[in-house]
């Protein structure tokens, strides 16, 4: 029994590697530290995400910016039902790393913009959709016309973004975007968006307005 005990923690605590750099685990945006934190898991290819991001985090970002009042971490969580979320994801990676040399190392701005192309152009890779546009088209046949336009109308030149995506499996993207995945679902995600106010989850956050959100950020400040 007591082996069985060992043997189970030795696969649970192999499940997912300790992250390198608070980045791998999502991105944080505006002040890391403050006195309030909000989490997003948000998927791609997902509706309810993009709606959020559009009336809740971009505002959010922008009310926020150069206060210092809030931590604002956007997690990838590619729902395994949404077959192109995960390469959705992994051209986010590559998206934000370019972009964020381009603007000195502003990841807040680069996020932003990759987060933007993607949300916008989301319909041309849900693959839910009747007829899923995508249905026909392999893997890589995805990432070079659907994925590397979207990244073009975000900056990203057409080269470094097929150089760094490949056919989806170039480690230096495929593992970061894998292991976020893991630190969330660890956490028990199963929707998109689900959100967490100073690290705890609770159903009613899904349906807080921006002026909610503001509230809570502003008393979380004055109470600190
Ligand atoms: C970083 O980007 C944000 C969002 O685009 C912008 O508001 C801010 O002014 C930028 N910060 C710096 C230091 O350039
Ligand atoms: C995929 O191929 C089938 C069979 O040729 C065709 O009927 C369908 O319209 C195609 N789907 C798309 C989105 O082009
Ligand atoms: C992976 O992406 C990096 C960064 O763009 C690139 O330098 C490298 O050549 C790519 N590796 C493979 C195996 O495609
Ligand atoms: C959210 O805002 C609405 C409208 O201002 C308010 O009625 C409600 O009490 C707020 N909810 C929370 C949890 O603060």
């Amino acid at each position: 029994m007591l082996i069985f005990f060992f043997f189970l923690l030795a696969v649970a605590r192999g499940a997912a590697p300790i992250p390198q750099r608070a980045g791998d685990v999502g991105w944080e945006l505006l002040t890391a530290s403050a006195p309030a934190q909000i989490e997003i898991f948000g998927d791609f290819s997902c509706d309810d995400t993009a709606a959020a991001w559009q009336t809740i985090v971009k505002p959010l970002v922008e009310r926020f910016y150069n206060t210092n009042a809030l931590s604002l971490i956007y997690h990838v969580y590619p729902l395994p039902y949404h077959h192109n979320s995960f390469d959705a994801g992994q051209s986010g990676r590559v998206m934000v790393d370019y972009l964020r040399l381009e603007e000195k190392n502003n990841l807040t701005s680069a996020v932003v913009k990759a987060c933007d192309a993607l949300f916008l152009h989301q319909t041309d890779f849900m693959s839910w959709q009747t007829p899923d546009p995508t249905e026909n088209l392999t893997q890589a046949q995805v990432i070079h016309t659907i994925f590397a336009d979207i990244a073009r109308s975000a900056g990203v030149p057409r080269n470094f973004f097929l150089q760094s995506m490949g056919s989806g499996w170039n480690m230096t993207y495929f593992e970061p975007t894998r292991d976020a995945w893991k630190y969330a679902a660890a956490r028990g995600i199963c929707a998109t968006p689900t959100f967490a106010a100073n690290g705890v989850f609770d159903d009613d956050l899904s349906s807080w307005s921006l002026d909610n959100w503001t509230s809570w950020v502003l008393d979380a400040n004055a109470a600190a």
